[in-house]
């Protein structure tokens, strides 16, 4: 078999997830990478010294020996690059979210089928080991139909991570709901086993617009530090921030069943914590990765008497253990037609819905419609993309 040979687009933050890829024994090798960060180049020349690099990712694209291209720049970048990357025949590993428009998504998954490139999105939620087993206990049918999903999303990294960089302002991110929720509302998707037709919104900029700002000639610092709390004590954030730093979202979904969906990015705690409500019972789950649990209610009774508990032992690995799955996954389907947990419809219609809940929060939280995607994009990416 020809080796794969695959470009980064971005080298640092989280396109050093990327790095995972390397694997020579299985004939896979990194052999360019781009950023236009001297540091972020500095690292990755140093871990790949014989790779081409490149500052600028038009350049990468014309190398003709790379097949694939992760693609792990900021949000408002990942549509440009997408569709470039594809029309350059080149498979892709996208980072989640798939665009910051529902427009942008369209135009990847259009490009996509027209062109025949293999496309793939880094929803990697989808191999959270807990968020795998509420799937199975989901689809075993043991709490029945589900007809209502709730999540819980605390951010207590929320003030390091995005109210520092370009995150804080909505021309790059479009806004926090969309950036973090679109992992939650595509698990949510997938364990409901629908999409989202409307929604409304609810949200506000309550505590990060009250503290110290960097001034605009500071580079902005996204470094995680578990001492920088109470929120308003902090200083270093962003000279622009129109986001919302906490958002409530309630979705109806095209099978009938309804969910909501909260963030708050100034809690103390973090975890995502979701239960779903079916017609015989309730899953939940206690911590999100590490050791955490996984509880069902099948019988009535008090909340603090599950009738099973599933205790998950830790995993090594990046996000609880779904990093290196994930690139499994997209190396498989690019060089075997491997099925896909994630899916680029889905992760559409995550967009859909954070970018709709954004403008219902913004415009008077009135209900906003997801626009239709066509037959012939659905029935593509069904099939594996492959044309029938
Ligand atoms: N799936 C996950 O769990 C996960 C986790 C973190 C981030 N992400 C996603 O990864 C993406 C990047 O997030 P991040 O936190 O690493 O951001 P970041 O700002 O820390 O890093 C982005 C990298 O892209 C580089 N870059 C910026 N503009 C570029 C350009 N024009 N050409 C080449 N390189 C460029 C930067 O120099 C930097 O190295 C986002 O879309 C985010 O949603 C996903």
């Amino acid at each position: 078999m020809e080796t794969l040979k695959i470009g980064l687009i971005a080298t640092g933050g989280r396109g050093r997830h990327g790095f995972e890829a390397h694997r020579p024994d299985q004939g896979i090798e990194i052999i360019a990478g781009c950023d236009i960060d001297p540091e972020a180049q500095k690292f990755f020349h140093e871990q790949y010294p014989e790779a081409l690099l490149f500052d600028d990712y038009r350049d990468l694209l014309k190398v003709k020996e790379i097949g694939a291209v992760i693609i792990a720049t900021p949000d408002y970048l990942h549509e440009e690059m997408a569709v470039a990357s594809l029309e350059a025949g080149k498979a892709v590993y996208l980072e989640k979210p798939m665009a910051i428009t529902i427009e942008g998504c369209d135009r990847i998954l259009e490009t996509a089928m027209r062109t025949g490139s293999k496309l793939f999105i880094g929803h990697n939620m989808r191999h959270f080991p807990v968020v795998l087993k509420m799937k199975e206990i989901i689809d075993s049918g043991l709490i029945g139909e589900i007809q209502v999903g709730w999540c819980r999303h605390f951010v207590n990294y929320g003030g390091d991570a995005y109210f520092r960089d370009w995150h804080s302002e909505q021309r790059y991110s479009n806004g926090l709901l969309l950036q973090k929720g679109a992992h939650d509302i595509d698990v949510m998707h997938w364990l409901m086993g629908s999409y989202t037709k409307s929604v409304v919104g609810m949200g506000m900029l309550s505590v990060y617009n009250r503290c110290e700002r960097r001034s605009p000639e500071t580079k902005g610092c996204a470094r995680w530090k578990i001492e920088q709390y109470p929120p308003l004590e902090q200083t270093g954030f962003s000279p622009i921030i129109d986001v919302e730093d906490h958002s409530m979202v309630m979705m109806q979904l095209e099978n009938g069943a309804q969910m909501t969906y909260m963030q708050c990015h100034y809690t103390p705690d973090a975890e995502r914590n979701y239960t779903f409500i079916g017609t015989k019972g309730r899953v939940e789950n206690i911590g999100d990765s590490g050791e955490c649990e996984v509880h069902v209610w099948t019988q009535r009774g008090p909340r603090k008497t599950p009738d099973i508990i599933y205790k998950l032992k830790p995993v090594t690995g990046g996000h609880g253990g779904a990093d290196s799955p994930i690139i499994d996954n997209f190396l498989d389907f690019v060089r075997f037609g491997a099925k896909t947990n994630t899916s680029p419809i889905a992760a559409r219609q995550s967009v859909a819905a954070g970018v709709l809940g954004h403008k219902s929060m913004r415009s008077g939280c009135n209900r906003e419609d997801v626009p239709a995607l066509s037959k012939e994009l659905v029935e593509y990416f069904e099939n594996n993309q492959v044309k029938k």
